[in-house]
């Protein structure tokens, strides 16, 4: 398992919930600082609470959509605050689910927001030397299998995230003769709180292991984050048992 220590700082977003909370917790396990992002105060600070080294957790609460423009502005706040930055996981995201006879512009652009254009924009913050720690800075971005196999109902879904894997290698490929390195991780079925049981009853056949869990995906997260991955960049990880 790869170690982290106090001086790596990561940006956590979605660290309110399910595989976001779970990455911020994993990572602040393995030595790491984190700052964890997400509009829900209350839930940031559960999130803070449940850690082993709570003193080396910090929680913003913000809705990454309100000002995308803005949210490099928003990492030299944080850097100013915190200090440069060793990387970031990216975690936020909706699941928007309709078909394409009732899709309307407002469900596609929210989609295209909060699972495209802020992780973007939070990386341009991110890439700018001035925030980060230089050679070794890494980011990695939450994709989703739908990227590659969508589902009925998923244009806007399947759409943002296949978006986020096509210009995550084009940002890889700039940023690579500095040392900072940027991955996209495309799980399929993550059991979290929020997984219904019966979505989970009607899928779980396509699943030889069962559902992922959110740990499987910290587990990745952490590896690319790490010094054992800096010979990866601009890569898609399916992370899946042969559910298709
Ligand atoms: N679970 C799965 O099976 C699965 C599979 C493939 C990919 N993924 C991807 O993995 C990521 C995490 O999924 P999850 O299941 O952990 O979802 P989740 O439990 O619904 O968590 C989503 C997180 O995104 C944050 N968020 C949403 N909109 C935001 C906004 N406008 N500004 C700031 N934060 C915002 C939420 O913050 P608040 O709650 O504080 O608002 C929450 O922390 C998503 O990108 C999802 O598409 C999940």
């Amino acid at each position: 398992m790869p170690t982290f220590t106090t001086e790596q700082k990561f940006i956590i977003t979605g660290a309110s919930s399910g595989i976001g909370k779970e990455i911020a917790l994993f990572l602040n396990r393995s030595g790491a600082t984190v700052v964890g992002i997400g509009r829900d105060t209350e839930r940031l600070n559960e999130m803070k609470s449940n850690a082993v080294y709570p003193e080396n957790v910090f929680v913003e609460t913000k809705d990454l959509t309100a000002n995308i423009a803005t949210l490099p502005v928003y990492i030299k706040q944080l850097k100013e605050k915190y200090g440069k930055f060793s990387g970031m996981a990216y975690c936020a995201g909706i699941v928007p689910i309709q078909p394409l006879a009732i899709t309307d512009l407002d469900t596609v652009q929210d989609a295209l927001n909060i699972n495209y254009l802020a992780p973007v924009f939070l990386a341009k913050g991110l890439a700018d030397k001035r925030n980060n720690v230089g050679a070794g800075t890494s980011m990695v971005f939450l994709s989703s299998a739908a990227a590659r196999i969508s589902d009925k109902g998923h244009l806007a879904y399947a759409g943002s995230k296949a978006a986020l894997c096509a210009a995550v290698k084009s940002m890889a490929k700039e940023y690579a003769k500095n040392k900072i390195r940027m991955n996209c991780i495309l799980p399929s079925n993550i059991r979290t709180s929020k997984s219904p049981q019966e979505y989970i009853d009607s899928q779980i056949q396509q699943y030889p292991m069962g559902f992922g869990e959110p740990q499987d995906v910290a587990e990745l997260v952490a590896f690319l984050l790490s010094k054992e991955a800096s010979w990866i960049t601009g890569q898609n990880y399916v992370l899946d048992c042969c559910s298709f």
